[in-house]
């Protein structure tokens, strides 16, 4: 297959990090006042956006079961179920956020502008432009500025919206995975690196914006051990027994999102807590959650034979990935207990990973420091 064309099959199936769910009470003893959440984003909150606006034909999978699958029908979320922010609003005792770009719908209780496909950064600003990125149309700066016009639209002021913010919980991310996920196709791992410094500024830059409008309550994740999931084991996959590492993961990819995670988490500590001191900001350990929910699948009720199969995929290989037959297309099946496996369709998580990582996040110690007054999960 000529290359383009190949990298073009590839951005829809990375679009898919591009890419739900009834829930439970709230988690007792939740004593919140958080009462609205604004969320930014890729496909790991994306609660609906990106089927609003991609064309028809676009993104079709993610609009058809087995997306939705447990949740009863597809909604635009790129999983069988709920995902992080889901359980979250749950927890503080919120309903769950409705897209932007949904029509008619209450944003009373905040807004997400999480966009499936969304990159940290510009097309024009990766690779100085040369690089092709179809479905990053909805960058970081694009949501920001969806986030400030709603703002402004819906409270008028600057000192309103200041007020507004300051009982509002701002989620920045994951974002800027997806910067990595493009450029990753068809360059090395030390080439792609070269992109860390301005995706990290993007989204440090974002935050900045956000708490100068008034929030003091900000969030914002790092990216996942991408070392871990099926599409990465599958497409980078080596012959090299040391290439792995104990839990079977490619180690150079885990050390390149560490080294994101990394300059991230010393901007958060160095530059933002520094200039705004009166506001929380927490970083959220997606990464070493992740890695325990991997060590602990077990005990959390997920098959630990299964922990880096893609439940909904085609049955090929042991990652059950295969990036010309992604999950929902023809020829491809959802495993029968979703709530067994970890990953949904070799790129996302299924609702019942999504599950266990916000207790594991939200209720707990990977969320730093804890802004959040959620009960410890047990
Ligand atoms: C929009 O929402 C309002 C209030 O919830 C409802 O009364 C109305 O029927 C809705 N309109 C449409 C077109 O769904
Ligand atoms: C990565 O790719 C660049 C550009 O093609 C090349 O110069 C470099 O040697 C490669 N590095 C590794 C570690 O393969």
């Amino acid at each position: 297959m000529a290359s383009s064309a190949a990298f073009f099959v590839f951005s829809v199936l990375v679009a898919l990090h591009l890419c739900c769910c009834h829930g439970q009470a709230n988690a007792a003893g939740s004593t919140s006042d958080v009462t609205a959440i604004y969320s930014l984003g890729d496909s790991i909150t994306d609660t609906g956006n990106l089927i609003k606006e991609a064309p028809p034909g676009m993104f079709e999978t993610i609009k058809h079961l087995p997306y939705g699958i447990t949740f009863g029908y597809p909604t635009g979320r790129c999983s069988d179920g709920l995902l992080m922010i889901d359980f979250l609003a749950q927890d503080l005792g919120l309903p769950f956020l409705n897209p932007y770009l949904g029509k008619n719908k209450s944003f009373d209780h905040g807004v997400n502008f999480a966009v499936a496909g969304a990159t940290a950064m510009d097309p024009a600003d990766q690779f100085n432009g040369r690089f092709f990125m179809p479905f990053a149309a909805n960058s970081l700066k694009v949501q920001l500025r969806w986030f400030k016009d709603f703002m402004k639209s819906s409270f008028g002021t600057d000192e309103d919206i200041r007020k507004r913010l300051q009982s509002s919980l701002v989620l920045i991310g994951e974002i800027g995975g997806n910067d990595y996920n493009y450029a990753l196709f068809g360059r090395n791992v030390s080439e792609v690196e070269k992109l860390i410094p301005g995706v990290v500024r993007t989204i440090v830059d974002a935050a900045k914006e956000v708490l100068d409008m008034g929030a003091n309550r900000v969030i914002i994740p790092g990216n996942f051990p991408i070392g871990c999931i099926p599409t990465y084991l599958t497409t980078k996959g080596s012959s090299e027994p040391s290439d792995y590492d104990s839990m079977g993961c490619l180690k150079e990819l885990n050390l390149f999102a560490a080294k994101h995670n990394a300059r991230l988490q010393r901007a958060i500590a160095d530059e933002l807590r520094p200039s705004y001191p009166a506001a929380s900001i927490a970083y959220a350990d997606y990464f070493n959650s992740f890695l325990t929910l991997l060590n602990t699948a077990d005990e959390l009720g997920f098959d630990a034979s299964s922990v880096r199969k893609a439940c909904c995929g085609a049955g090929a290989g042991e990652y059950n990935y295969d990036w010309r037959r992604m999950c929902g297309a023809e020829g491809t099946a959802a495993c029968a207990e979703p709530e067994k496996y970890v990953s949904w369709d070799g790129i996302h998580m299924t609702q019942a990973a999504y599950r266990a990582m916000s207790r594991l996040v939200y209720h707990g110690r990977y969320l730093q420091p804890q802004v959040l007054n959620l009960e410890e999960a047990p």
